[in-house]
């Protein structure tokens, strides 16, 4: 979908002199744009008990996330890095939830030093954790609605979650163990457009919970996880946060006529997805079967395309009036997976044009690689002010390199690790 109408007003009139003197590939974030989607995800929710933290692995840059705890989210982690990273920025106690999986034990450790919320993925955790956290949550399996989407898999399949059938049974395992309170947590959809289809989903967690309640288990908190999707195809419809918003909540309601668990929310795509946009220029054309077209960036600063066959809409901003033909767009890695489009009608595209990547400011740049040597780009951020800063340089051959022992040294002597 090309970038908010806003984000182009402000980005485009500066977007050549930018790309000119600092140079391209880089993403640019709309601080504008996020802020907005944050408070309107937030004000959908009213009063009705609701905190959003914002899925770190969506867009790890630590200006981002102040920006996004300055409007009173919290951070959701999955690894210790995460962690850490939130604990730079300032997320203290309860301001973080900490959903991982497959979950190393001083990773768990470092969560609940943390004072993060912290979700169980496997019972069998229960038994590895020296020290149980004041609440303890688990997520289940993919249930119901959630069940079968290719990214989460089903309940014989999916790596994520205990199985809703074991539920109960982990909780009173938790509780012998001397936990009080408890949370759930259910991953509800992936890239979701349908408000519909996302409510029922999380209906399906509340339905559960209500369950786990009639099973003497109260819930201080029901977690129902990210998954809504943004507009990446120009004919897709928006999700309506409001109806979803109220779609969720009177769902909370009717399974818990009594005492309401607060509902919390980890998104990540929606808040910060459609405000980043990958600009690239053009380096090479040509006709290899198909006409080919080949941009300065590759698949290490957006593997979407090429990891789920992706679409991320392609525009050349400033070629105004050439006749439209189809091309493929790719990059210079050595994979021929390393395609941003197939098939797509553009503007006869010629070297030198700037190319923009939209929808790249979720799961971009943090899914991003080295392979080849192919280095991940700058990020830049379009302030409220309207001031571009630079919030992570471009990587270099020292970055690429910094991990390397140029002087190898050895780990094990005479059987012996060092
Ligand atoms: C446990 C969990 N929470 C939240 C998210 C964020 O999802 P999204 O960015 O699609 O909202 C993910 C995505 O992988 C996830 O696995």
């Amino acid at each position: 979908m090309p970038i908010p109408d806003d984000f182009a007003a402000r980005l485009l009139p500066i977007l050549d002199d930018l790309a000119t003197t600092y140079g391209t590939p880089f993403h640019v974030y709309d601080a504008r744009g996020i802020v907005a989607t944050h408070r309107e995800l937030v004000a959908a929710f009213g009063d009705a008990g609701h905190k959003q933290y914002f899925a770190v692995k969506a867009l790890p840059n630590p200006a981002v996330l102040k920006l996004l705890l300055a409007e009173g989210s919290g951070l959701d982690c999955a690894s210790a890095t995460e962690l850490t990273l939130a604990a730079r920025v300032g997320a203290t106690g309860d301001d973080v939830v900490f959903t991982s999986n497959n979950t190393h034990v001083p990773e768990y450790r470092q969560a609940l030093d943390a004072g993060a919320v912290v979700t169980f993925d496997d019972r069998s955790f229960l038994d590895r954790a020296d020290e149980l956290p004041a609440t303890v949550a688990f997520r289940m399996s993919p249930h119901g609605s959630a069940a079968g989407s290719g990214l989460m898999g089903d309940t014989a399949h999916s790596k994520f979650g205990v199985p809703v059938a074991e539920l109960a049974a982990s909780y009173r395992e938790a509780a012998r163990r001397g936990a009080t309170r408890f949370g759930l947590h259910g991953m509800t959809c992936a890239n979701e457009l349908s408000a519909e289809r996302a409510a029922r989903a999380a209906t399906d967690v509340f339905a559960t919970g209500a369950q786990l309640a009639e099973a003497g288990i109260e819930l201080d908190y029901v977690n129902i996880g990210g998954g809504l999707g943004i507009r990446y195809r120009p004919e897709d419809v928006a999700i309506d946060l409001a109806d979803w918003a109220a779609a969720v909540v009177a769902a909370r309601d009717r399974h818990f006529p009594d005492r309401a668990p607060r509902i919390l929310t980890e998104l990540g795509r929606i808040v910060t997805g459609p405000h980043g946009v990958l600009v690239s220029r053009v380096i090479n054309r040509c006709r290899k079967g198909r006409e080919v077209v080949g941009l300065d960036a590759s698949m290490s600063a957006l593997m979407r395309p090429a990891l789920y066959g992706a679409y991320h809409h392609i525009s050349l901003p400033f070629v105004g009036g050439r006749p439209e033909s189809p091309f493929d767009v790719v990059g210079g890695l050595c994979e021929n997976m390393d395609k941003f489009a197939l098939d797509r009608a553009l503007p006869d595209p010629r070297p030198g044009d700037l190319a923009l990547i939209h929808d790249t400011g979720a799961h971009g740049q943090a899914m991003g690689f080295t392979y080849n040597g192919r280095l991940r780009p700058a990020e830049l951020l379009l302030t409220e002010a309207g001031e571009v800063v630079e919030i992570r340089r471009a990587e270099t051959f020292d970055d690429y390199t910094a991990t390397v022992c140029w002087e190898p040294a050895p780990v094990l002597t005479a059987g012996v690790a060092r």
